[in-house]
């Protein structure tokens, strides 16, 4: 495929597998790059230096017009927790629609890449990705719609940086008794990429893309403790302690210091987590990839092999 893909959350950890993919992979590709915040422009700009990298503010309509001027392809992320996801989302919809009957436009795939099961509506990180999915399916636009579960990369670096501790010890932030399908980062990214590269082929689709079945967090970090041989002391924290640590790691801010609106989200998945989780299966991640997913012990392999190789 040739033309202009342009990604959003680019300095998130999905762009982040994904971008390599696409990078340098053929003269025809381009990438523009877009980031909220100066930090990230910076970094993208010495990281990639062949990508156009730009920074916006989802809430302008205006802006989100004129990151897609000439692109071909949107791979849209969208922001993590922000009470205003949706209408994010729907700006960038508009925003393509617009592009797509420009004079000349070569707008022709608009890719989401959502959550699994956004019918869930006792999770608002969930339910705004739903509008955002029903505001593009009647878009007309062509589309295609990814829905990653729990990401396995989200606790695997606190466990494999424990891999010379005595007596190593997960502390989760809700019941880790509690199931979840996982998808591997790498193998939404590889999905992500394929999608991009073969357009037409997956338009109007949306894949669930679970890497494993359902499993409970005790699972994951048993079957991450046997690859280091260790094994881990699981212990949870409090809610209210939890939501307090969790706002802190996504908002960069005390949570005494945000409006409500921000706490909900992260306040609600936590309760949430604590009597139910994501369910999912991986028959369609392998059936687009050839193969099966990344089980989190793989994972685990993967970064422990990564860590020794900097060390060395
Ligand atoms: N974590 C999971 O298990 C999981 C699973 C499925 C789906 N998701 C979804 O994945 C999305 C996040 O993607 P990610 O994990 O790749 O990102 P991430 O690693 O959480 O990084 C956050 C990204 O959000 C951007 N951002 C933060 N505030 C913003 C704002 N106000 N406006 C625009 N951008 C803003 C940041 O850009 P700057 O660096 O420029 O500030 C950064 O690129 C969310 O929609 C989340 O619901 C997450």
């Amino acid at each position: 495929m040739t033309g202009l893909v342009v990604l959003t959350c680019a300095s998130g950890k999905q762009c982040a597998s994904l971008i390599p993919l696409l990078y340098d992979n053929k003269p025809d590709l381009r990438l523009r790059l877009i980031v909220h915040s100066q930090k990230s422009l910076e970094r993208l700009q010495n990281q990639w230096p062949k990508a156009e990298v730009l920074r916006i503010d989802l809430a302008q309509p205006d802006d989100c017009t004129r990151v897609l001027k000439d692109a071909s392809t949107l791979y849209y992320v969208g922001p993590p927790f922000q009470p205003p996801e949706a209408v994010y989302g729907a700006n960038m919809v508009n925003a393509a629609v617009f592009e797509s009957k420009r004079p000349g436009s070569q707008f022709s795939h608009f890719v989401l890449s959502s959550v699994l099961h956004p019918c869930i509506s006792k999770l608002l990180n969930h339910d705004r990705k739903r509008l955002i999915e029903e505001h593009l399916i009647e878009s007309g636009l062509p589309y295609t719609i990814l829905q990653p579960s729990h990401f396995a990369d989200n606790a695997i670096d606190r466990l494999v940086s424990q891999k010379e501790a005595d007596h190593p010890v997960f502390t989760g932030m809700h019941d880790p008794n509690v199931a979840f399908s996982f998808t591997c980062v790498k193998d939404h990214a590889e999905v992500s990429a394929k999608v991009i590269r073969e357009r037409e082929k997956h338009f109007y689709a949306t894949y669930q893309l679970a890497s494993t079945l359902p499993m409970k967090y005790t699972e994951y970090i048993q079957s991450v403790g046997a690859v280091m041989g260790k094994t881990f002391e699981v212990r949870q924290l409090p809610h209210e302690e939890a939501v307090r640590i969790y706002c802190k790691l996504i908002f960069g801010q005390e949570k005494d210091h945000l409006d409500q609106a921000r706490i909900d989200g992260p306040e609600r998945l936590l309760m949430y987590y604590n009597g139910r989780g994501l369910a999912g299966n991986p028959a369609v991640l392998e059936w687009l990839l050839g193969r099966p997913g990344t089980t989190p012990a793989q994972l685990a392999k993967l970064k422990l092999e990564r860590l020794s190789q900097s060390s060395a």
